[in-house]
């Protein structure tokens, strides 16, 4: 009988790559995805802790969870809840102390023993203790995944896992462990699976995925843009984006690929953090504002059209109003087409945590808001500057009007195009007409707008 598995994830893409290969690893044991956990066999929480507010919404999904399981349990049933991801990692043990509804706990590196814990938890009966697993294995998990199951027309794969930069406000190189990079034969194996499947845009992922020294085909090493150029190379893939960059890893190679390899999309997130050199060195980054600027001021001679993304911290220990000045001045020198920012939320483990100069949490508010304004006039001017451009969009799902497709412009805007379901899935011309908050409208244009019977009029 087939079993019901829901998998919420929260953070990063990575954890979405890592959810997409749970499902994959849990297939061939009967469990097929759902998307709502009222009566699932399995719930697994894909976690994030890289601040404190997202650490803790999964204790609270967890008390909803519990009443789901006793619900079940009611009716003879059994809900298995897992907790994977970093907070898994972090956590370990503590997470069924203060949740005993848990019955499972896998890190990151472990997630390809899910069906082995599911199987030892079920083989219990009675209340046990949780399963847990976050060891780091001295084997590959990505030798022991299956095939990834395609969902779309765009895929993630990861090439890239862990960190060695230490950030001092970061806790990935604890939860993710030490640099490790996916030998390219793999990623490009997996690459010409997905293309096989249809899909024609991948997104290489890495916490530091600039930092990609996998071992070549010919038993080199080979840096990032060597990967790519291969994967440009697999029949069937047109889009190539990579993330997430350190500033640091930015080199000539990756910059020229931008110049040379049409397939890589020109949009970058290149997260700078802060534009106060001072905060900068706090924060254990390794670079000035100067050579931030500098790095994007090189990609846009290779790429003219190349459009940027960053994350930004507030409020890092010690941070002065000069300080978060210079980070607005930065902004405004650079100009962002999209960008996340955040207060800094001081991590358990973390150098960070133990500086002084706590700014305070009012400061700190007033200053995101001023941050997002800034950000936020940012992307709509370059949303705006758009209106009236042709741009090839990669038509990947239905929107939410009957005749409508949604598609990804090569800047990552959200396209609404009226046009033919039997265009899904393909990337057509779209001439942009209307630029909105969070996304683009535009009418088929040219052949592609022949192909669909004419001029679809938005
Ligand atoms: N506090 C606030 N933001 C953080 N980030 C990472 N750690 C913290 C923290 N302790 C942000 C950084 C990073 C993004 C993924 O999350 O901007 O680039
Ligand atoms: Fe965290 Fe810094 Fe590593 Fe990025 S580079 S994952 S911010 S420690």
């Amino acid at each position: 009988m087939t079993k019901r598995l829901f998998i919420k994830t929260y953070g990063c893409q990575m954890n979405v790559y890592d959810s997409a290969r749970m499902a994959d690893v849990m297939a061939p044991h009967g469990y097929a995805p759902t998307d709502d956990p009222d009566g699932a066999d399995l719930v697994v929480l894909n976690t994030c802790h890289i601040r404190e507010k997202a650490a803790e919404k999964v204790y609270s999904e967890l008390g909803r969870l519990r009443a789901l399981k006793d619900e079940k349990a009611r009716t003879g049933g059994r809900m298995l809840l897992a907790v994977a991801g970093c907070v898994a990692q972090a956590e370990g043990a503590e997470i069924v102390a203060r949740a005993p509804q848990v019955d499972l706990v896998v890190g990151p590196q472990a997630y390809h023993r899910l069906p082995e814990m599911v199987a030892r938890v079920l083989g219990r009966t009675g209340k046990g203790h949780g399963e847990i697993d976050t060891d780091f294995p001295a084997d590959d998990k990505f030798d022991h995944l299956p095939r990834p199951h395609a969902t779309g027309r765009t895929a993630f794969v990861t090439v890239q896992e862990g960190c060695d930069k230490f950030c001092t406000f970061c806790v990935v190189p604890y939860t993710r462990g030490a640099e490790f990079s996916r030998p390219a034969g793999a990623v490009l194996d997996e690459v010409r699976d997905l293309a096989d499947q249809g899909v024609s845009e991948v997104t290489l992922l890495g916490q530091n995925v600039n930092a990609y020294h996998g071992e070549g085909a010919d038993g080199a090493e080979w840096s990032l843009a060597r990967l790519i150029e291969a994967v440009a190379g697999v029949p069937g893939i047109r889009r190539i984006r990579y993330t997430t960059s350190h500033p640091r890893d930015m080199d000539e190679g990756l910059i020229a690929a931008h110049r040379d390899i049409p397939a890589l999309m020109p949009y970058l997130h290149l997260p700078v953090q802060a534009g106060s050199d001072r905060v900068l060195e706090a924060m254990n980054r390794h670079y000035t504002a100067a050579d931030y600027l500098r790095i994007v001021e090189r990609l846009r001679a290779a790429r003219p059209d190349l459009a940027l993304s960053s994350d930004f911290i507030v409020g890092f220990p010690g941070e002065r109003d000069a300080d978060f000045e210079a980070t607005m001045d930065l902004v405004r020198a650079v100009g962002f087409a999209q960008a996340y920012s955040f207060k800094y939320s001081a991590r358990p483990g973390t150098p960070g945590a133990a500086l002084p100069g706590r700014v305070a949490a009012d400061v700190a508010s007033s200053r995101l808001a001023r941050l997002q304004e800034l950000l936020s006039v940012q992307q709509a001017g370059f949303n705006s500057a758009c209106v009236g451009k042709e741009m090839d969009i990669l038509l990947d799902r239905s929107g939410r009007k009957p005749g409508q497709l949604v598609g990804r412009s090569p800047w990552m805007q959200a396209v609404h195009v009226n046009a033919a379901e039997s265009l899904r899935g393909s990337i057509v011309r779209v001439r942009v007409d209307a630029a909105h908050a969070n996304s683009l409208a535009g009418t088929l244009a040219g052949a592609s707008g022949l192909a669909a019977g004419g001029r679809a009029v938005a």
